[in-house]
């Protein structure tokens, strides 16, 4: 089985991959055996001395079949895979960890709800492109646009989904390795398309601990004073 896809660190993964393999060997087989039948034919009819081009207007019966074939295959993966689909796109596990991402030409901004796990509150923490959660964790991302679509893309967690100007989309995942990963914007949004990505970053239980206390110092006096928004704790 070819290797070249990128790692898959997301519980769902395995099984988008198998659906993309039987759909992947299908097509290229019937390449392959499309291609062969079409060099034999045009070798075993071609033009000889004495001899014309063989010419013919088709088979009405064989388009039948190859129409009846494809359209069977067709309906056959949707079925096979509309379990799957279900799972990803309509029916999420319950979150353990929300954040808001909201694409714009050209970065992706992230909304942590803090510790208070609310969004819109005072604690809220905004950084641009910067993604932390915790391995093991199912996450839902709520989706959203400021401008064009753009698409949120993590290729090694199997997950793309559009983010829409004036739709909440809600995408989930559950990393199962810790790691740094690219969400590179899958959607043609401009001129800064191709620059445009986000670093995800699947973090230890430790290491998410550390960036959570780095991120919402407890407060030394007096009640919690808002993050700031360049998320460098101010000396004074
Ligand atoms: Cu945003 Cu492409």
């Amino acid at each position: 089985m070819l290797d070249w896809l990128p790692e898959n660190v997301s519980t769902y993964g395995s099984r988008i991959d198998f659906i993309f393999h039987v759909i992947y060997y299908l097509t290229a087989s019937v390449f392959v055996l499309v291609s062969a039948t079409m060099i034999y034919f045009l070798i075993k009819y071609r033009q000889r001395e004495g001899r014309p081009a063989t010419y013919t207007h088709g088979n009405a019966t064989l388009e039948w079949v190859w129409t009846s074939a494809t359209t069977v295959a067709m309906f056959a993966l949707a079925f096979a895979s509309k379990p799957l689909w279900g799972e990803i796109k309509q029916q999420r596990p319950p979150a353990e960890v929300e954040v808001r991402v909201t694409g714009k030409q050209f970065n992706w901004q992230i909304l942590y709800p803090g510790p208070d796990r609310q969004f819109d509150t005072a604690d809220d923490y905004q950084i641009d492109n910067d993604l932390h959660v915790p391995v093991n964790a199912v996450v839902h991302v709520h989706l959203n646009s400021l401008d064009v679509i753009h698409s949120f893309f993590v290729p090694q967690l199997r997950l793309k989904q559009d983010a829409v100007p004036g739709h909440n989309i809600t995408a989930w995942f559950q990393a199962t390795k810790p790691g740094v990963y690219e969400i590179p914007c899958a959607e043609l949004c401009g001129f800064g398309h191709s620059g445009m990505k986000g670093t995800l970053y699947v973090d230890t239980p430790e290491e998410y601990e550390a960036w959570k206390l780095q991120t919402w110092p407890p407060a030394p006096a007096a009640e919690a004073a808002p993050a700031d928004s360049a998320g460098a704790a101010n000396p004074l």
